[in-house]
């Protein structure tokens, strides 16, 4: 009797869109892991006169010859357009082909959408490589964490940046030449901006709350600074703290029915988990009731460490995996808030442009020649919704402690004080 082993029970036939830093990488990886039992059929690209490193016969712009195809199974998407990525995404699903996408984008912005495909179709989505490469969280928060209560995520979720600050914390290179080099590596995304502007690391952190928390929400609705306008003075204030800035993405419960998610540099001391997680690596901290804390780190970005992820995709479509998105589905809801109390860092080169009434609390102020500070608590709803803090004076860093919690102690301990006379 023959033994079916997983590895027979399904041969993976696949159409591959994009021949990027993505596609290539999946082309390779299953290049060297013959044993994988999957092959691509089909690869489309874009710009038919590219110079590419293989035999033309493999490459077509023409869609349909992938998705018409009734031997391939698979589409690997890994294109740079959102909006052409959700098109074929619909018209595989419809033609019976299960989908793996790298593309963060179209999944943050479409989720619901593409739920509702997958129901309708009884075909998987899978996209691992979306939310931080290499780190093997999405199916985690899917599978393992779906019966412990979870508190909090809080990471670096974007390679690029996280490459970018690096350079300069530690090896004094300047913002354009760090981020020439991310792209040189192929660390960031074909429009930089998004990597920048901290687009990319919301759209990741829309996914994490979802897959953690049940809660789909638009990444517009976060709050969401990039490391653009950190300014060489707020280096020079984190390097006499002896910290790092990094760009942090964090999703939080403030009570036990309501959660907060927003992405913004910060500062970090050297205690903290993410301080040493540097260049293109990503990193995780996942805390929970009953397992306390996890701390994933891996490669965020890059060829390899995402294709590994859209083949650990394609490995589970071998045994018919699907996101059951279980979080999402049950009753126990959270309700968004940005109703919730921070601890920022607001700097300005000129004293006057420091928004000095927005501060529920003042903590410390510097006012000097060239750089003037605020360190202080404000409401996070201050921020959402609002672009004052977006001022091209203005820089706006998350402290070290970033939720003020202990905002209601110091309040009770300053009120005793002066009720006792002192
Ligand atoms: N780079 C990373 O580290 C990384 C990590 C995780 C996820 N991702 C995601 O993976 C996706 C691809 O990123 P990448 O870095 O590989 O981008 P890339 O290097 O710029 O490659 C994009 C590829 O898409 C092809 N393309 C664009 N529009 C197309 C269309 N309508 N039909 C067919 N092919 C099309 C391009 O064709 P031509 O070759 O003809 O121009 C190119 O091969 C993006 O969604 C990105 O967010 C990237």
């Amino acid at each position: 009797m023959e033994i079916i082993t997983p590895a027979k029970r399904k041969e993976l036939v696949i159409g591959l869109f994009g021949f990027g830093v993505v596609g290539q990488g999946v082309f390779e990886v299953l290049t060297k892991t013959s044993s994988f039992n999957a092959r691509i059929k089909k690869i489309c690209i874009k710009d038919p006169l590219k110079k590419r490193r293989f035999s033309e016969t493999e490459f077509t712009t023409d869609a349909n010859l992938l998705i018409e195809d009734k031997e391939i199974n698979v589409i690997v998407e890994a294109i740079d357009d959102p909006e052409a990525a959700l098109h074929i995404l619909r018209r595989s699903l419809e033609k019976g082909k299960s989908v793996v996408t790298a593309n963060k984008m179209l999944v943050a912005s479409h989720l619901e959408e593409i739920i509702s495909l997958q129901k309708e179709f009884g075909l998987p989505v899978l996209y691992e490589g979306a939310c931080c490469a290499s780190i093997p969280v999405i199916r985690n928060l899917e599978e393992y964490y779906d019966n412990d209560l979870l508190r909090s995520i809080r990471g670096i979720v974007n390679g690029s940046t996280n490459y970018i600050l690096s350079k300069i914390f530690n090896e004094g290179i300047d913002y354009n030449h760090a981020l020439l080099e991310a792209k040189q590596n192929g660390f960031a995304e074909s429009d930089p901006s998004l990597d920048v502007l901290g687009t990319d690391a919301a759209n990741k952190l829309s996914l994490l709350l979802t897959h953690g928390f049940g809660n789909i929400v638009d990444p517009g609705n976060f709050i969401v600074e990039g490391i653009k306008r950190i300014t060489a003075n707020d280096i020079k204030h984190a390097r006499t703290q002896r910290q790092k800035i990094k760009l942090v993405a964090t999703i939080r419960k403030t009570d036990e029915n309501k959660i907060t998610a927003l992405v913004l540099p910060q500062f970090l001391n050297e205690g903290d988990d993410l301080y040493s997680v540097d260049d293109e690596f990503n990193g995780l901290v996942i805390e929970s009731s009953f397992a306390d804390k996890h701390f994933l780190k891996g490669k965020g970005a890059g060829s390899y460490p995402t294709a590994a992820a859209i083949l650990s995709d394609l490995s589970a479509l071998r045994y018919d995996y699907k996101y059951e998105y279980k979080k999402w589905r049950s009753n126990e809801y959270y309700e968004f808030t940005n109703d919730c109390q921070l601890r920022i860092h607001v700097s300005s080169l000129s004293v006057e442009h420091l928004p000095s009434d927005r501060f529920i609390e003042i903590e410390e102020q510097h006012c000097g020649p060239g750089h003037s500070w605020i360190t202080g608590i404000i409401n996070a709803s201050q921020l959402a919704g609002h672009d004052w803090w977006k001022h091209e004076e203005l820089s706006v860093i998350g402290c070290c402690d970033l939720f003020a919690d202990d905002i209601k102690d110091k309040r009770i301990r300053r009120l005793s004080l002066r009720l006792a006379g002192v």
